[in-house]
């Protein structure tokens, strides 16, 4: 057997620390923590209060003394301590008394295609910081084609892109290794950013972070396409007095305004292409792109990447946890152990 895959055999949970969510999956147990990457803090006290929904639900509703943070960003961690308190909280006391009393104590966890020498750190910190001995960074894109069942191992190409909040990563696979990728610093925070910014510009009107997901879902019908419906009411505060107002959104006008963001993820898409050998072109013009990610979700994204590509594009069918069951499945030793090799650089 490989001896990386043996490696993560030995460990005894992974973690995915996201943008936007963190995951953790426990060997022989399954997935125990699906949740947002937030913590709420007493700035008299230095007290947590709250973690995960709970705080994600604090965001913008707080008094002046407390404080919603979010340890990761930009698909690093960029505050180790309170990272590893999040985690603490949300493993909960008996979850992690039970991980304690393993001897030898090994995490692994994912980190982004080129995350650099500190970044790779901040996460092994924080793990060391809840009791690991020991740390394997397996790279988000070979656990996420893993989790999606991808053919990996096979010499035929297959490509797969990361949906992430912070970035997106897009790669063509073959026999196990990443042959090409690219990381783009686009997500589902910038899709949402260009919305907030389209509604301030354009209709003097600051929209709650709640709403943009309505205003999202608006946007189906027929996806990105002109034909989804063609405006929605949205609820949000006036930018000049302050008071609150609903204004008509052209649906139309915010798809034109979130072009820019994707744009970048299509250019993504055609370098990763162009630097690949014809054969695995042709081989992922047959087989097409597999999204993964919680921002795969975007109402038509695959159906305008479809358009945009003229290759086939599906959706896993868990994109936001795949990265997580991926690491999961190379735990509990339920994938191919032929040519991979899963561990970052
Ligand atoms: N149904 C949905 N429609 C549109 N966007 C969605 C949906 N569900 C989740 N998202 C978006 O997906 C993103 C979260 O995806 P994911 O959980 O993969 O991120 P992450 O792993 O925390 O981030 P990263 O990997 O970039 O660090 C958020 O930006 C969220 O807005
Ligand atoms: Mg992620």
């Amino acid at each position: 057997m490989n001896v990386s895959l043996e490696r993560l055999r030995r460990c005894h949970f992974a973690v995915d620390l996201g943008a936007a969510r963190t995951r953790v999956y426990v060997k022989g147990t399954g997935l125990v923590v699906d949740q947002p990457s937030v913590g709420a803090v007493n700035t008299r006290t230095g007290a947590l209060i709250a973690v995960g929904e709970l705080a994600e639900r604090m965001t913008g509703r707080t008094p002046g003394y407390i404080r919603v943070v979010r340890p990761v960003s930009g698909g690093t961690v960029v505050d180790i301590e309170m990272a590893q308190r999040m985690l603490r909280h949300l493993l909960g006391d008996r979850l992690r008394r039970s991980l304690r009393r393993r001897p030898r104590l090994r995490a692994a966890a994912c980190t982004p295609h080129d995350a650099d020498p500190l970044a790779q750190r901040a996460t092994i910190e924080t793990l060391v910081g809840l009791g690991a001995r020991r740390v394997e960074l397996v790279d988000t894109l070979i656990a996420a084609a893993v989790g999606c069942d991808l053919p990996v191992e096979q010499p035929e190409a297959t490509m797969i892109m990361v949906c992430g909040a912070a970035a997106t990563q897009v790669a063509v696979l073959s026999l196990g290794s990443i042959v090409n990728a690219e990381r783009i610093p686009v997500g589902g925070e910038a899709v949402d950013h260009a919305i907030v910014q389209h509604l301030r510009h354009r209709h003097k009107l600051i929209l709650p972070s709640q709403s943009v997901r309505p205003l999202q879902v608006a946007l189906s019908g027929n996806g990105l396409s002109p034909q989804g419906p063609s405006s929605t009411q949205i609820h949000g505060r006036d930018v000049v007095t302050g008071l609150p107002r609903s204004v008509e959104v052209d649906t139309a006008a915010v798809r034109d305004a979130i072009q820019t963001p994707l744009t970048a993820v299509l250019d993504g898409i055609g370098k990763v292409l162009r630097d690949c050998p014809p054969d695995l072109v042709a081989d992922v013009a047959e087989r097409g792109l597999m999204m993964v990610g919680g921002s795969a979700l975007l109402p038509g994204l695959d159906q305008m990447l479809r358009q945009a590509t003229g290759i086939p594009v599906h959706i896993a069918e868990r994109p936001d946890v795949c990265a997580v069951q991926g690491m999961g499945a190379m735990l509990e030793g339920r994938i191919a152990p032929l040519v991979l090799d899963p561990l970052a650089a």
